[in-house]
């Protein structure tokens, strides 16, 4: 007998192969989807939605010793307030922009680390990466400064 596998094309073969690992693909996602989500009961409703991790001490491990850890806690922690289309509207001086970071070199890291380690004005102390050593938020100012 033959099946009809044998008497595909190889075009065909590798669309089906293609095809069988999206729908798998996709019925993993759904299922985990669906095996995470969380429900929270507040006063008035229950609010369903997936669960999410912060796991920030094993953020900062893995930076030990990484050349671009000042860019990585950057973009995880500062660039929220930090950056050119920042998602928080607060009066932070933007990476990118001359004339504030000029301003910033100007000061002198030593008063830059010392305002980010006990915070300012709408910066929360340690630009909210309290599991960051004060090396490592030395090294996220330089990347913003550079
Ligand atoms: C919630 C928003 C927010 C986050 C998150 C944040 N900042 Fe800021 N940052 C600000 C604001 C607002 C200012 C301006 C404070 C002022 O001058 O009143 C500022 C100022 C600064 C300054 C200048 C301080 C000075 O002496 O003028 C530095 C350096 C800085 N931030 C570094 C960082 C670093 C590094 C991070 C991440 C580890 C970070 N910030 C995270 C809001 C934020």
């Amino acid at each position: 007998m033959i099946s009809s596998f044998e008497i595909m094309t190889n075009r065909q073969k590798i669309f089906l192969i293609i095809l069988l690992l999206c729908i798998s693909g996709l019925s993993g996602f759904i299922i985990s989807y669906y095996l995470h989500k969380k429900t929270i009961t507040t006063d008035d409703k229950a609010i369903s939605f997936p669960q999410t991790y912060h796991t920030p001490i094993s953020f900062v491990k893995q930076l030990q010793g990484d050349p671009n850890a000042g860019e990585k806690i950057y973009k995880e922690y500062c660039a929220s307030c930090h950056a050119e289309e920042a998602i928080i509207d607060v009066p932070a001086p933007k990476i990118n922009d001359p004339k504030a970071m000029q301003k910033l070199r100007k000061k002198g890291i030593a008063k830059l680390l010392k305002t980010t380690l006990h915070g300012k004005g709408a910066m929360p102390a340690r630009g909210g990466c309290f599991e960051c050593s004060d090396q490592q938020l030395l090294q996220a100012i330089h990347y913003l400064i550079k």
